[in-house]
């Protein structure tokens, strides 16, 4: 198996290896169904991480990402990469996440890229083996990918339709915390963390959304049983629950969508940075502390005072 940019994310290499922009090289080659890309960016010195990560003297800080090649999980992968986390980006369109680990590249830092379908069991269970394989460990999980149904009466949705959804943000995000799960309770240090991309919508939904309100209902659910089952395995999770960052799902919200009334009103959206900034301090805990829910919306977004 090809490694992930060999010789700088090894276990073994050193932090302080010196890096140079000269040595930025993307190269993709397909492997066994998946496509890697390599990288050798780095330009500075390795970033020593949150003063409170329990384990500063590691060599690497591993986090993958899924649904890394747009929004919040771009935003968030490139935040975490800043943080000297060696960031897998995960999603379906290797353009989109050729351009995420372009852009860590230009700021020397250490992201690779990884094409697998969240609702894919094998490929979920090749990208952590990969993982396992490449990096020997794994310290954060954020499950982030996600999709929505077209926003119609749900008795008009097809069971594909609702399928769809139901198996990227439901089953995806247990399908990771799965092969997270088994890799974080046996490697040593023990224990890492997996952070949940929720939703406003886990809280209260949208006219015509029936599908990715249950889903991000139920996001809920996995979120407190992945805490609960994670404790005696030092595995912590919490979820964030976003309103109206400004990305590419929520770009509908500047023309208008559909209130509870049925008006159609725009709405304000958000810098995704906020929530990158927020990923990261939840990441930056040592494991024995945990931020369970944290909610970040534009603040004048209709959702508190029900409208
Ligand atoms: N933006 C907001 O205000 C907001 C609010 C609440 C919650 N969220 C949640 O935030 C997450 C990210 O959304 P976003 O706003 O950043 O929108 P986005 O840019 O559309 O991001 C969705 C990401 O998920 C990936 N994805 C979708 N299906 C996938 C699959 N089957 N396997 C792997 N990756 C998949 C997509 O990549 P590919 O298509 O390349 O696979 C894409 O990178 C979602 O879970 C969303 O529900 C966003």
């Amino acid at each position: 198996m090809a490694r992930l940019g060999s010789g700088v994310n090894s276990p073994t290499a050193s932090p302080r290896l010196p890096r140079t922009s000269a040595s930025v090289d993307i190269h993709a080659h397909a492997t066994g169904g998946l496509i890697r890309i390599r990288f050798m960016a780095p330009t500075q010195p390795l970033m020593p991480g949150p003063p409170h990560q329990p384990h500063d003297n590691r060599l690497v800080r591993v986090a993958v990402v899924t649904g890394g090649g747009s929004g919040i999980g771009r935003a968030a992968a490139i935040a975490l990469a800043r943080e000297g986390y060696d960031v897998v980006v995960v999603g379906r369109r290797l353009d989109r996440l050729q351009e995420t680990v372009a852009l860590g590249a230009r700021e020397g830092l250490r992201l690779a890229a990884e094409l697998a379908d969240v609702s894919d069991p094998v490929a979920v269970q090749s990208l952590f083996a990969g993982v396992k394989a490449q990096f020997g460990r794994l310290d954060l999980l954020f499950n982030n990918a996600g999709t929505s149904a077209r926003a119609v009466p749900m008795e008009e949705l097809s069971y594909k339709q609702w399928n769809r959804v139901v198996q990227t943000n439901l089953t995806g995000a247990f399908l990771c915390t799965q092969q997270a799960i088994k890799l974080m309770k046996t490697q040593d240090p023990r224990g890492g963390r997996i952070i949940n991309n929720g939703s406003i919508s886990a809280h209260s939904p949208r006219p015509n959304s029936a599908p990715y309100t249950a889903t991000k209902h139920g996001m809920t659910g996995l979120t407190k049983s992945t805490s609960l089952d994670g404790r005696p395995y030092d595995i912590a999770c919490g979820q964030i629950d976003i309103g109206n960052a400004a990305t590419d799902m929520t770009e509908p919200m500047k023309g208008g969508v559909m209130q509870a009334s049925g008006a159609v009103e725009a709405e304000p959206r958000i810098d995704v940075e906020h929530v990158a900034r927020a990923v990261v301090f939840m990441a930056s805990l040592p494991l024995d502390a945990n931020v369970q829910f944290m909610t970040v919306m534009a603040t004048k977004m209709p959702f508190i005072g029900r409208g």
